[in-house]
């Protein structure tokens, strides 16, 4: 290896070559993908972040201190190599490559800089442990498929960031180090230093500070904004997360709408896929009565039917006892579910005890049979007349949960999307929009013994609902929306109060009392004294969009340096202890 500086300087990237570039001479520098020797020859895929492209060293064309090189090379060198562009012949066409109709002969070569061997091999196709991947994620991100993803997340923010351009908004951004914000997860705290005993929150959204740029007369404005939650990780949760956040003035829910459209069109573009003429809308209740979920998956039918008329004097008093006391009773059919094996139905109602159901009653209609658990209790009128409502035909298994409307839902819905997805009743490449609006106002929290706001206490009612604030405010619907596809929250948001008294009736209903708001958001509260626009926004989660628009099973695939679901960083081991004089400095003392 020589020591003087490389004389050689980059023409082109390995990916973008072909046919055209035939007896071009080019310069390329990359990392040694593989290497093979062949016959005498040396055969090395050099790879940068445009491709792979493959390189012949031969001893009876290059000099010999360049054969002897090439043979030093090993899996993960970098390398600048300079050779000829040759096309291959007929037989030797790989069409796998996008650069597999020609290839490089080498003429001249030196190595960068040398490589140990990487704890796994660098290709799309692993089964390394993702600790392993996370650990080395610098290694991981140099596998070609995670650095598309990257390439598409780039693209994503950038076309969004021009068309929101286009439509008149300006991308402001807004602090890290802030009070706590309403969204209903915990928070990080930051200690102050210079404020003993003091706290900032990270912010879990932008949602305080983009109403104010509204009050400030910004009028548009987004940012692709990093937001921190402190919440228990699912598979397509981070802690720290972004979101493409939206706030505009002088406008009305239909204008949000169109805005999106537009914004979702360009990006599923990317992917060729073409949205509806029109996004479907859908109140929250009826998406709650056949789906069973806010979030309605629409890939695939299977809705919820209510049964209730047909069993609610039924001798079999699960159903009819629940019936009576207010609650329901509802069943799904899986179509051509008839065989399931009796281990897999016991599975189910396994299943749907995890969402509170305490059983779960099942009917198979079988060679003109029925066979159910419960059928002795039904008379043959109930059995006719619950086939009838599940449009039950020869091969079908019916499934029910009889309790309060809330636990029905919740545990059929998730038995709907288990099933469709073990039977393989989701089509793939097929994305369904949906927006899902007239989401209630307020729900119970048991824990804390009050109503606590569905989406954020700015959220404004419906209009026609308000009087119920005082009266009935469980009743009470809001102006809050959100955007789902294939059953994924993609983006939700609302239009805002933009009235003080109104405001302060709603912290009232919420228990916030006016101590309470004066301290948490006084701030907002005067400025809302000071003329404020009517206005409503947005925010989508970057990463599960990212997720959709590539294909990942896992949020932490599009993120380039993700958290487990720990919340740590395998990578630098964050987070860590600090030294005594650290904490001292803050003023803190461990328990
Ligand atoms: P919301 O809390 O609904 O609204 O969040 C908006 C979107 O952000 C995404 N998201 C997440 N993505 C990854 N990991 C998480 N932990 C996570 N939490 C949320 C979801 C969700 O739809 N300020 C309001 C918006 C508004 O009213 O304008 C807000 O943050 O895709
Ligand atoms: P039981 O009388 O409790 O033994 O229930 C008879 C059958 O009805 C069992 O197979 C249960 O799984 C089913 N079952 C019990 N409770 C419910 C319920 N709330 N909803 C639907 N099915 C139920």
């Amino acid at each position: 290896m020589s020591e003087e500086p490389c004389a050689l300087k980059r023409t082109h990237l390995c990916g973008k070559l072909n046919r055209t570039n035939v007896g071009e001479t080019v310069v390329l520098m990359g990392w040694v993908h593989r290497r093979r020797d062949l016959g005498g020859l040396i055969f090395i895929e050099l790879r940068d972040r445009s491709g792979i492209v493959q390189v012949v060293f031969n001893p009876e064309i290059n000099d010999d201190d360049t054969f002897r090189l090439a043979n030093k090379l090993r899996s993960e060198y970098v390398v600048a190599i300079k050779g000829r562009v040759e096309a291959r012949p007929e037989e030797n066409i790989n069409p796998e490559l996008p650069t597999g109709e020609i290839e490089i002969s080498g003429l001249e070569m030196k190595i960068l800089d040398s490589a140990k061997t990487t704890p796994f091999q660098i290709k799309d196709e692993t089964d390394v442990s993702e600790e392993v991947r996370l650990k080395y994620r610098y290694l991981d991100l140099r596998r070609p498929k995670m650095q598309a993803i990257l390439g598409l997340r780039h693209r994503v923010t950038k076309i969004t960031r021009d068309y929101l351009d286009e439509m008149g908004f300006w991308e402001i951004e807004t602090p890290i180090l802030t009070k706590s914000t309403p969204e209903g997860a915990r928070d990080y705290l930051v200690p102050s230093r210079v404020n003993p005993g003091c706290f900032y929150a990270l912010p879990q959204s932008p949602q305080i500070f983009k109403q104010l740029l509204m009050v400030a007369g910004i009028e548009r404005y987004f940012q692709i904004a990093r937001c921190f939650r402190d919440e228990d990780l699912r598979a397509n949760r981070q802690p720290e997360f972004t979101q493409i956040d939206i706030e505009m003035s002088f406008i009305t829910r239909e204008d949000i709408f169109q805005l999106v459209d537009g914004l979702m069109r360009r990006l599923f573009n990317l992917i060729d896929v073409e949205l509806p003429a029109e996004i479907p809308v859908m109140t929250y209740a009826e998406a709650m009565d056949r789906f069973g979920s806010d979030k309605p998956d629409l890939r695939f039918g299977m809705e919820l039917k209510d049964i209730s008329e047909a069993v609610k004097d039924s001798e079999f008093k699960v159903f009819s006892a629940t019936i009576n006391g207010g609650g329901q009773v509802k069943g799904i059919n899986f179509k051509g579910g008839a065989d399931t094996p009796r281990r897999t139905i016991d599975g189910y109602v396994d299943y749907v005890k995890e969402f509170g159901a305490k059983g779960l009653a099942w009917m198979s209609l079988k060679d003109g049979e029925i066979k159910s658990q419960i059928a002795k209790f039904l008379s043959s009128e109930e059995i006719e007349n619950i086939i009838r409502l599940m449009e039950g035909e020869e091969g079908d298994l019916l499934l029910f949960v009889a309790d309060k409307p809330a636990v029905v839902a919740d545990a059929l819905g998730n038995l709907r999307l288990k099933i469709a997805r073990e039977a393989g009743l989701i089509p793939e490449d097929t994305y369904k929009f949906l927006w899902v609006v007239d989401f209630p106002m307020f729900e119970y929290d048991e824990e804390e013994g009050r109503f606590v706001a569905v989406h954020h206490p700015f959220t404004a009612p419906l209009d026609e609902d308000i009087e119920l604030l005082e009266t009935a405010p469980e009743k009470m619907r809001s102006k809050a929306y959100d955007l789902v596809l294939n059953g994924e929250e993609l983006g939700g948001g609302s239009i805002r109060i933009n009235n003080r008294e109104l405001q302060e009736k709603v912290f009232t209903a919420l228990g916030i009392g006016e101590e309470e708001a004066r301290e948490k958001f006084g701030f907002m509260l005067e400025a809302f004294e000071y003329g404020t626009p009517p206005h409503g926004g947005i925010a989508f989660g970057l990463d599960r969009l990212i997720m959709i628009l590539s294909g990942s099973n896992s949020i932490r695939d599009v993120i380039a340096f993700p958290k487990t679901q720990k919340a740590t960083s395998l990578l630098d081991n964050a987070p860590s202890p600090v030294s005594e004089k650290q904490l001292r400095e803050l003023g803190i003392k461990l328990i």
